[in-house]
């Protein structure tokens, strides 16, 4: 049997999806950008001794996952859901590699879960599943990663809310060559996140600010959505600055409370509004970390990427263009 293998990318949201109920379904609708220099590749043939998950380092070397981490037995989990799913007895070995910095701590496991899913299906011969993108986004999205499900796709991507697992789905917004937008990233922390967002999800309902946030959300959706559609970079990026730091408040106020950023991430916050009022359009995105996500149109983002290696607290940089979805390299 000839191992399968297949590239997912990762992805920025404009909306965060931040917050699930207790079937792990997302509390609000998200909407973000593929990224085509985040991409992980993930191969995987069936056995008939055991399941088994390999991270390739940049080193060359291999890291195993175990059940023992919140993030192997997600994965582990997974690949019981889609054996089930597919009706078959054999387990399936993993080797997966990203092409970014996995220790960039740069949220890989979109794309990784993206990929994993999808390498799985394929190996335990669901075509079918495979081509419909939307049955699959819902399967990738029971991995537990959500933002995973909107790596489905390329370009700009939706994840629905859903009060059930079957209406909580992906769908392509405009594929990747509708808007030559750019997405630099400035690494400011090398380091993964200490806390998993699994655990951000559950414990966002501690905080007294996440209705403000859900009653803001159908009105900021809609303005993301318009934003995509007309190419409106000013109206994408203030409501995705406004979006971030509604996520930032809720991880705050949450008990325990979960601080992301340091003193880098707020100097680029500052960078970015000072290089904007400069003439210079840009405007920042953090996820459950502190490293910041530059958003620029095409033209601009060499100007970017100069201006973001002056800041000293600037480890690594990576521009990225909206990417392709899923694809299969061999099967
Ligand atoms: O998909 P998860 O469970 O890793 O959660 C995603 C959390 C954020 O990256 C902070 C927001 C998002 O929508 O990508």
């Amino acid at each position: 049997m000839k191992p399968v293998r297949v590239t997912a990318p990762a992805n920025i949201a404009f909306i965060k999806y931040w917050g699930n109920t207790d079937d792990n379904l997302p509390l609000n609708p998200s909407i973000s950008m593929t990224l085509d220099k985040c991409i992980s590749t993930t191969t995987a043939l069936l056995n008939h001794e055991k399941d088994s998950i390999n991270l390739k380092s940049s080193d060359g070397s291999y890291n195993k996952l175990s059940t023992a981490d919140i993030k192997g037995k997600k994965a582990f989990e997974h690949l019981e859901r889609i054996r089930i799913l597919a009706g078959r007895k054999e387990y399936v070995s993993i080797e997966s590699e990203n092409s970014f910095p996995s220790n960039a701590g740069i949220a890989s496991s979109a794309s990784g879960f993206a990929a994993l899913t999808a390498a799985a299906v394929l190996a335990y011969g669901m075509h079918d599943l495979f081509e419909d993108k939307k049955e699959l986004s819902k399967l990738v999205r029971q991995s537990g990663s959500g933002s995973a499900a909107r790596s489905v796709y390329g370009g700009f991507v939706e994840l629905t809310s859903g009060k059930t697992t079957d209406d909580s789905y992906a769908l392509q917004l405009a594929d990747d060559n509708h808007w030559e937008l750019c997405d630099v990233i400035a690494v400011v922390n090398h380091g993964s996140k200490k806390t998993p967002s699994s655990e951000g999800h559950r414990s966002a309902h501690s905080s007294p600010y996440l209705n403000t946030r859900l009653d803001e959300m159908k009105k900021r959706v809609d303005l993301v959505r318009e934003a995509i559609s007309e190419k409106d970079l000013e109206k994408l990026g203030l409501a995705t600055e406004q979006d971030t730091i509604s996520m930032h408040a809720i991880m705050m106020t949450s008990v325990p409370p979960l601080y992301y950023f340091e003193p880098g991430t707020i100097e680029i916050i500052k960078s970015v509004i000072e290089w904007r009022e400069e003439g210079l359009e840009s405007y920042f995105s953090i996820d459950a970390g502190a490293n910041v996500h530059v958003i620029c149109e095409r033209k601009n983002a060499d100007k970017i990427h100069q201006k973001v290696s002056q800041i000293g607290s600037v480890h690594s940089i990576i521009t990225n263009k909206p990417a392709q979805g899923i694809s299969i390299l061999s099967r």
